[in-house]
This record gives structure tokens, sequence and C-alpha cells, in this order.
């Protein structure tokens, strides 16, 4: 037996049909940061804000895929994906946020695209991966209601230019993290620690993807939008602990997919938020744009949580009079993120989606882990526990389509190492590793494994 394949089982479970892919994102791999016109984003001034990323790392060469976009390309098809999940920068396509298209931006993507379908891999889009034009920012950036229907414009702008040669495009990219972490806790950019501003973000978000949507008709495309989801169980069986469940849910999944689906903000949150004098900016008309049919949910799962309604020392409610909602990570082993590893809460996740809302199509456009790598002397990792969790993550999908839930496809983050944004270079998600002083690329054992699963899966259908 091919001893990659034995440290993992293969894969089973899945139809041939099932699409195979690695992702990444513009920020993360692009560097060349002030190449052909493109200007800063949010991700640029915060990443120079001392003390906001880990060790001060930046994007400003990342892994320079700007410039090795087809050995890239090539490396991707060495592994055998079906697709690629990539990220348009917004910076390089229209400067400053507003106005005329960069050409020379916009020819990068149009380069990537025609270079990934002359390796038959299949490009599939995404509009916005957080690297929102610093001058959107300085007039307010997400909380201001204007920044989506700049971003219906940039959609459009990209759609045209590529919508011949790809067939899927994602409007947003885990928009929770760009709201709450950028607005609220102000861990990622921009940076801001204000509560009302992240509610303003989230409901200008979700606008801006149904403007998008309506700025790219077409009857021959896919369109969907991508959210991170965890699975929110409460810690004990009080009513407490429940209540906390129910509150990190709403906030975190149901905020979200209740307007996208339902065309409502569910009523308990609505009600939550109003208890403590906040309410999301709608406006008329809003959740029709937001509530827009699309085809294809994209779903970044990395671990769940329980949650439990009270502090460690037993408090209720918080320092600013708010219930306590305290994240408790099960107790299973951990990633090097500190994240547990929680494959069965993946499967619940998912069929829990196909329930509560039904009919949508899913993808997974994301999932992996960081792990301590150790290279040899050749630069090859012999990630094992990358592998392990690719595997079992992998067969919790399996599972949950076999209790029916409809789901077409699984992107691994990430294909490269890559600068992981307030962590910077220190964390690898990649299944390749980059040597950031050579930027030599070399497989891992988890590459290699992924791509004799997919090659097992193929030769036995
Ligand atoms: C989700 C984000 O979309 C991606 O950019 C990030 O690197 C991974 N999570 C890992 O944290």
């Amino acid at each position: 037996m091919n001893p990659v394949t034995q440290l993992a089982p293969l894969i089973t479970g899945l139809p041939p049909s099932f699409t195979w892919g690695v992702a990444t994102a513009s920020y993360q791999i692009e560097g060349a940061v002030a190449e052909d016109g493109r200007t800063p984003s949010i991700w640029d001034t915060f990443s120079r804000t001392p003390g906001a990323v880990h060790n001060g790392d930046t994007g400003d060469v990342a892994c320079d895929h700007y410039h090795r976009m087809p050995q890239d390309v090539a490396l991707i098809k060495s592994l055998g994906m079906d697709s690629y999940r990539f990220s348009v920068a917004w910076p390089r396509v229209q400067p400053g946020g507003r106005g005329p298209v960069n050409p020379a931006g916009l020819a990068f993507y149009d380069r990537l695209v025609d270079e990934l379908l002359a390796n038959g891999i299949d490009p599939w889009v995404t509009l916005y991966h957080w690297d929102l034009p610093q001058e959107l920012e300085d007039a307010g950036g997400w909380p201001n209601r204007d920044t989506a229907y700049r971003f219906a414009d940039y959609a459009a702008i990209v759609f045209d230019k590529l919508k011949d040669r790809v067939g899927t495009f994602t409007t947003l990219n885990e928009p929770w993290c760009s709201a709450w972490l950028g607005y609220n806790v102000g861990v990622h950019a921009p940076g801001r620690r204000d509560f009302d501003a992240s509610l303003a973000a989230t409901h200008h978000l979700l606008l801006g993807h149904g403007l998008a949507l309506k700025a790219m008709p077409s009857d021959s495309h896919k369109f969907g939008i991508t959210l991170n989801m965890g699975t929110a169980d409460p810690l004990s069986s009080s009513d407490l602990d429940h209540e906390a469940a129910r509150r990190a849910d709403g906030m975190g999944l149901r905020l979200y997919l209740d307007p996208l689906r339902h065309g409502t903000y569910p009523a308990d949150v609505v009600a939550d938020l109003a208890a403590r004098g906040s309410a999301l900016p709608v406006q008329d008309g809003d959740l029709e744009i937001i509530s827009q049919p699309f085809d294809v949910l994209g779903v970044n799962f990395y671990f769940g949580q329980d949650f439990a309604g009270t502090d460690d020392s037993g408090n209720v409610v918080d320092a600013a009079g708010q219930p306590v909602v305290r994240a408790v990570f099960p107790d299973t082993p951990r990633t090097a993120m500190g994240w547990p590893i929680t494959p069965e809460r993946f499967t619940s996740l998912l069929t829990r989606l196909a329930r509560d809302y039904p009919g949508l199509p899913m993808v997974i456009t994301e999932n992996g882990a960081a792990f301590d790598d150790v290279a040899d002397k050749t630069g090859f990792v012999a990630d094992d526990d990358r592998t392990a969790y690719l595997s079992s993550h992998i067969a919790a999908v399996a599972a949950a389509r076999d209790q029916g839930a409809d789901i077409r496809g699984y992107f691994a983050w990430s294909l490269l190492d890559n600068f992981e944004w307030a962590e910077g270079y220190a964390k690898r998600f990649g299944i390749v590793r980059v040597d950031y002083e050579t930027q030599q690329r070399i497989p891992k054992q988890s590459a290699l494994w992924l791509r004799d699963s997919i090659s097992a899966l193929r030769a036995a259908s």
C-alpha cells in the first residue's frame, strides 16, 4: 500500500459528483500590496497597528502568490483538485472602493481564471474576504449604509469581467467575523470596539450581499454566501446554560441565516437587543433585498462549543450588566489555535442546517486546522494530526449526507500556509508548507493523503 495512505483511512461514502477543492483568500496569500494600482485595505492598516497582529506580521509579501500564481495553479492541479476557491481583492480592482475600475488589478484575476481553466480547475470566486478598501473605512466602513451600495457596484465589475468563465460567485466570507471581530471585539480589522457599530455592520453586510445579487443578474451562474458556523450546545441541562446557548446561536448563526432564508431577523435576538437599547438599522424593503433566493450556502466549520450562563465566579451578568454567555471548549484534543476538535458536531450542524433552512444545497467552503508543524531536512511535514483532522471531518460530512443533508463539495482550508490574520504567520493551516524564506512550496502528508483519497474515490466509481 502507498505509505501515505496508511496513515488515515481513505475517504469513503461520497459520490463521484462530489466537488473537491482547496481555498485561499487574497490578503492572506497575494502580497504585492502596492503593485499595479492596489490601494491599502483595512488589513494593511490594521497589521501596521502596534500590537494588533502577532509578531507585527503583515500581508506585504505573504506567499507572494501575486508573482507565483502559475506555479500555485500547477500545484493545485498536482493535488487532483476539481475546484479552487479564491477571493478577489477589492482595493486591486477598484482602488479606494469606488469609482473607475483599475484594469491592471482586474487583469490579475483574469489571468488566474484563464490559468485555472487551462489546467482543468473550476474557479470559485469569493468577492469579499475582509480586505475592505481603507478609504471606505475612513468614510465609516460597514457600519455606514453606503458601503453596501459600494459593494454591489464592485461585485458588478468583477462579475462582468469574469462571468464568461466563472460559474460560481459568492458574495461575502464569514460576515460574522467582519462585523463582530472587526467592529465589536476589535481583534480583526478595523479594530473597533463598538457594539452598535457591529450591529450596523452586520445589517449592511447582509444588505450588501442582497444588493450584490441584484447587481449580478443571471440564470446561468450559481450565487451564494459563505458563513462561519459552529454549534452552540448548553454546557449543562440548567435553564441558564440553555439560555446562554440560545443567545450564542442567535447572534452567531440565526442572525445571519434567518434574514437570508426566512426574510426576518430572529424575534428573540431582536428582543434581546432591544432590552439593551440596541437595534439593527433596518429600512423598509431591506429584508426583501437580503432574502432573495440564492443557490448555494458556503459552510465554514472549525469547531463546536458549549455555552454557560454563569461566569467562573457564578455571576449571571457581566460588568456591563449583560447576561453572561460564556463559551466553554469541549474536553477534546485541540489544534494549535487552541480550538477543540469536534467532528461529530460538524455532522450535527449540517443536519440541523438541512432541517432548519431546507432547500439550499451546501458546500463546505472551508475546513481545516493549524498544527505546530515540524519539517524534516527536505521540508516535508508528516502531519498526522492535520491528516486525521481532515479525515474525521470529511467522514462527518459523509455522515450528514447519509442523514439527508444536501452537501455538494468540500474545500480544504488552506492550500498554503498563509497570513492567519491576528496570528500572523505563526499558525499554519496549509496542506502545503510554505518556507517563507525561500517561498518554496512543499506538499505535506495531508495534501498527499487528500490527493490519494480523491483519486481512489474516483477510481472506485
Ligand atoms: C476562516 C477564514 O475565512 C479564513 O480566512 C481563516 O484563515 C480561517 N478561518 C482559519 O482561521
